[in-house]
């Protein structure tokens, strides 16, 4: 009889433990499902989702506000325990975080920046991303040490560097702060950096391969000698229509540094068929293991030391960037 109710009691137990171990239920809206480098984000809060026993529900916010909006009320209604949002528009962040703060449920973004202001309303609202500065910084490194390397990519030998800039899009911190911070890296190099054209491209490869086809056939590629791109799809893009001009297809002569942010495996394949200067490792893995980490630790109620991520100023998890090159190794 006793032996019964022990057993009894433990599969009580074992099924409690496992229901309230299923109730933990991340709501995850992202800005859009058609983005590169937001794939590679999505699978890795699911792989984290699933080895901490959290179930994550992923919507698509298809690049429009309005509808990253219902999503987010649906989560609530649901009964989410926590959310983790790639914010369509980064300005418009006051109004989610009320939200979440009168239905009591923690808030993480991620990679979309609201301003400080608007995460200090809340004490349960955090971000977790990457400087962009830093990304700007490095991409316009990778540049700057090629020219020195080089002197043939100074094509009209006037010590100055003409450069075309691709940008994401309007109002995204990694747009403004990459274009700003690419530059003024190249000028503390010692080199004197000259736009000769700028567009934005919106992160989309076709976009910018159809932009960069104008560019090749009214500035001329021989007159161009560096493309920033301030994503990777961007700077892919900007390939594309530099081969339509049989430039960056092997021969050194006839060729054009581009580089990206990202580190997405198509730019390390052009990397390494030497179609593509180079990248900064945006680091996925670490940014959603991150972000998941913190929302199940803010969800249960759980020591955030514990989660294994350095929290500064109680608001944010910075994930460092990483220059990637196939240069001397080769
Ligand atoms: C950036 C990334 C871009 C794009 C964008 C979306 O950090 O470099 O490729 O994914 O985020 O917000
Ligand atoms: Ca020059």
């Amino acid at each position: 009889m006793r032996k019964i109710f022990i057993l009894a009691l433990t599969f009580l137990l074992i099924f409690s433990f496992a229901a309230s171990a299923e109730e933990i239920k991340i709501g995850s809206c992202i800005y859009r499902f058609n983005d590169a480098f937001m794939l590679r984000f999505r699978n890795s809060m699911s792989a984290e989702s699933e080895k901490l026993g959290a179930k994550i529900e992923l919507a698509d916010g298809q690049d429009n506000q309005a509808i990253q909006n219902e999503q987010i009320d649906s989560y609530i209604l649901e009964g989410v325990k926590v959310l983790i949002v790639n914010i369509v528009d980064r300005m418009t962040a006051q109004p989610i975080i009320d939200k979440a703060k009168t239905a009591g449920i923690p808030i993480v973004f991620i990679n979309r920046e609201p301003p400080l202001e608007m995460l200090n309303t809340y004490d349960k609202a955090y971000y977790v991303g990457a400087k962009a500065e830093e990304s700007g910084t490095e991409e316009g490194e990778l540049i700057a040490d090629y020219f020195k390397n080089n002197p043939d990519a100074d094509k009209n030998h006037d010590g100055k560097l003409q450069f075309i800039m691709l940008k994401g899009q309007n109002g995204h911190q990694d747009m403004i702060l990459r274009s700003k911070y690419s530059v003024e890296a190249i000028k503390n190099a010692g080199i004197e950096p000259v736009e000769i054209a700028s567009a934005i491209a919106n992160w989309d490869k076709l976009q910018a391969m159809q932009i960069m086809n104008g560019f090749a056939m009214s500035i001329g590629p021989e007159n161009i000698e560096a493309v920033i791109a301030n994503n990777d799809e961007m700077a892919l893009g900007a390939i594309e229509a530099l081969k339509n001009s049989d430039y960056n297809k092997g021969d050194k002569a006839f060729y054009i540094p581009v580089v990206g942010v990202d580190a997405n495996a198509s730019a390390l394949d052009a990397m390494d068929k030497g179609e593509m200067l180079g990248t900064v490792l945006n680091d996925a893995d670490n940014q959603g293991t991150a972000a998941v980490r913190l929302a199940l630790a803010l969800a249960n109620g759980t020591d955030l030391k514990s989660i294994g991520y350095e929290i500064t100023d109680n608001k944010y998890i910075w994930i460092p960037y990483q220059k990637v090159t196939r240069g001397e190794n080769k």
